[in-house]
């Protein structure tokens, strides 16, 4: 059988780290992209090569590096990400638009890259790593949430425009995982607010609300590298992916009653800004 091949974004730490593992684990050929190109991992089928999602000349020569061996592209994982969490009145300018070039523009534009060949071969399948972000949200997380519900959205209307060649996009809505992304996220919250701002008791508050919904998080990246593998090989994949059902729940729950979800998002955020004062 035909060496199977991912190209993998983000893959050096938390999710897209044991994606690699796991899918050269599993005798895949990983060429595994990220900026900090020395923290991915190494092995026989592992090839690791700089990636920034923001540049276009990263981008092209990453697809490149990996058409150039002459196999084929099974699966590209659209993986790279992290939160610009800041209120939306004070992220700057710059932040809003290096934030949709990572989590969104820079996916789709890989995916451009890759869809010539695997219209080629007549099978593909986009990985898209969003979130339960896609469909629930807390303050702080405007510009992530609007990546990650737009990632959804763009996912769908592409999987409608390439099945006829046979090719799928599929959108993984991971909830709270061990990795660096908590700790970027708040971090960046606090970096974007400005002195003295009037924003800081919410910031406070919804870093211990989400700091703490994510410490108690069961899912390990791990965990989700076994979802990406599992929306990689079935033979009938979804649409929609998650790990656990307290996720799919929640996700639905947002979808279906999405004023019910905004008031209690509202109470909650009256109770942390009225503790704080
Ligand atoms: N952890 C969670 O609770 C959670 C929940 C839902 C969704 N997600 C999503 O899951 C994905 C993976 O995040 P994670 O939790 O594994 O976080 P992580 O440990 O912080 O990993 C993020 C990865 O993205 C890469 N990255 C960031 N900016 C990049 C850029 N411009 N170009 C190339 N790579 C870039 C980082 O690599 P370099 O810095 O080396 O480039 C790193 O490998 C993200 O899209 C995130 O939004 C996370």
């Amino acid at each position: 059988m035909t060496k199977r091949v991912i190209l993998i974004t983000g893959a050096s730490s938390g999710m897209g780290y044991a994606a690699t593992e796991l899918f050269a684990k599993h005798g895949w050929h990983v060429y595994a992209g990220a900026r900090r190109v020395e923290k991915i991992p190494t092995g026989p089928s592992i090839q690791p090569l700089h990636l920034d999602v923001t540049d276009a000349d990263s981008r092209q020569q990453f697809v490149e590096d990996a058409l150039a061996d002459g196999l084929r592209i099974d699966v590209l994982l659209n993986n790279a990400g992290y939160g610009e969490f800041g209120p939306i009145e004070e992220v700057g300018l710059d932040k809003v638009h290096k934030q949709l070039e990572t989590n969104l523009v820079g996916a789709s534009e890989l995916t451009k890259l890759v869809l010539p060949q695997m219209r080629q071969q007549g099978s593909g399948r986009i990985i898209n790593n969003s979130s339960i972000g896609g469909d629930v949200y807390s303050p702080l997380g405007g510009w992530y949430y609007v990546t990650k519900r737009g990632l959804n959205v763009w996912s769908d209307v592409l999987d409608t425009e390439i099945r006829q060649f046979g090719l799928r996009s599929i959108i993984i809505e991971p909830g709270g995982t061990e990795s660096s992304w908590l700790d970027i996220a708040m971090s960046n919250a606090l970096d974007n607010l400005t002195a003295g701002s009037p924003y800081t008791p919410l910031a406070e508050g919804t870093r211990k609300l989400l700091g703490g919904m994510l410490k108690t998080a069961e899912a390990t990246s791990e965990d989700l590298a076994k979802v990406f593998y599992r929306a990689a090989t079935e033979r009938h994949p979804k649409r929609r992916y998650y790990f656990g059902l307290t996720d799919r729940m929640l996700a639905r729950f947002a979808r279906n009653h999405p004023g019910m979800f905004h008031e209690g998002m509202s109470l909650i955020v009256g109770r942390l800004t009225r503790n704080k004062s």
